[in-house]
């Protein structure tokens, strides 16, 4: 069998018990989310949280190898960093995986589980549910040239092919065929057709009880989970269960989790991040950004939900919503709006 690779984080606790414990990089993640967690909204999650693996949003083959733009860049502050790869392609996909590792990226996945029609044309996301032979092949052709963990994101089944035994023959595949040791499963089944991507994220009903048991089946491997989880306090549930978990909407919508996210997950002696401390620690990075000729609205956005729940969260994020998209506006937008929340504390 293909050796798969795995990348460990280790921490060593105070020098009073001397214990060192190992966990996957993938013990804690923010998913990929297309037109959210990019370079702006990364470079931002990594200031709350140091552990946390972050995923791009989807990058096709396509694009990398025609596209105009380069959809690879990222800052050196974002790692550890997750290139998310769609494609169906194994010579396309292997020649990308070559490229993201030169670029510096610490693991490449694969998308399995995306259901929009535009990516069903292209033969790639969630569709590929149903050639688990393939998806071992594209996973093997990247493995074969790169050093960095190949992971696999995928659900726990599509349309009616949504048995565990389904679920359980599409890992054996793609484990038995290429080696892959990694894979996070969103607990949730994609309808094909009939739901918009939204709806496919709320509708199928989650089913973690499945992905517990596939890690009880499936021991040796590393397995996240994703789909619905809100509080750490329920992802330290789910990880007496699993190996990883990974968070969308919530950490991008209320993204102050994050900030106790070193703490509660990792290591007890990691202070849990000051969020305005945070804030202000951004305005380097808005300012160099600027001078490129970065709009500040595009990043700004991604802060909106960083003061949820706390007095003058309102104030904060209106003042940003109205003004960051204003010609000329500058980082004097960014700190008339976090006066507006300092001043009430
Ligand atoms: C705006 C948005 C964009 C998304 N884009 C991607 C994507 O590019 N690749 C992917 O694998 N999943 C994508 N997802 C799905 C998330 O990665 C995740 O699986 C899903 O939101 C369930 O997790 P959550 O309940 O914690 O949000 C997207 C989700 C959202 C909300």
């Amino acid at each position: 069998m293909h050796q798969s690779k795995e990348i460990e984080k280790t921490f060593k606790f105070n020098e009073k018990d001397k214990e060192t414990v190992k966990y996957s990089l993938n013990r804690f993640s923010v998913a990929p989310m297309l037109d959210w967690t990019d370079r702006h909204c990364r470079y931002f999650h990594r200031l709350l949280s140091q552990q946390t693996l972050l995923y791009t949003e989807m990058v096709t083959t396509g694009a990398i190898i025609h596209g105009k733009g380069d959809y690879l860049a990222y800052s050196e502050e974002e790692h550890p960093i997750a290139l998310q790869l769609g494609g169906s392609d194994p010579q396309a996909l292997a020649h990308c995986a070559k490229i993201a590792q030169e670029r510096g990226y610490d693991e490449i996945n694969l998308n399995v589980g995306c259901p929009s029609d535009r990516v069903q044309n292209g033969r790639f996301g969630a569709c590929l549910m149903g050639e688990a032979e393939l998806v071992a092949d594209c996973v093997k052709a990247m493995q074969d040239v790169v050093n960095v963990p190949v992971t696999v994101k995928t659900r726990i089944g599509i349309d009616e092919q949504d048995s565990y035994q389904f679920l359980c023959d599409f890992i054996d595949t793609v484990v038995r065929r290429s080696g892959c040791n990694i894979f996070t499963i969103h607990a949730r089944k994609a309808w094909l057709s009939g739901l918009s991507p939204k709806e496919n994220r709320e509708i199928p009903p989650l089913d973690y009880p499945r992905v517990y048991q596939l890690k009880k089946d499936f021991p040796q491997l590393t397995i996240a989970i994703n789909g619905g989880v809100k509080s750490l306090e329920e992802a330290k549930q789910h990880l007496q269960h699993v190996d990883g978990i990974m968070i969308g909407r919530e950490a991008y919508q209320n993204p102050s989790i994050l900030a106790q996210v070193d703490h509660e997950l990792f290591d007890a002696s990691m202070p849990v991040v000051d969020t305005v401390a945070v804030v202000k620690a951004l305005y380097p990075y808005i300012e160099q950004e600027l001078s490129k000729g970065t709009y500040l609205g595009h990043i700004t956005r991604h802060i909106l939900g960083i003061f949820q729940g706390i007095p003058g969260a309102r104030q904060w994020r209106r003042h940003l919503s109205e003004n960051a998209h204003k010609s000329g506006a500058d980082i004097s937008v960014v700190e008339q709006a976090l006066a507006m929340v300092t001043e009430r504390m």
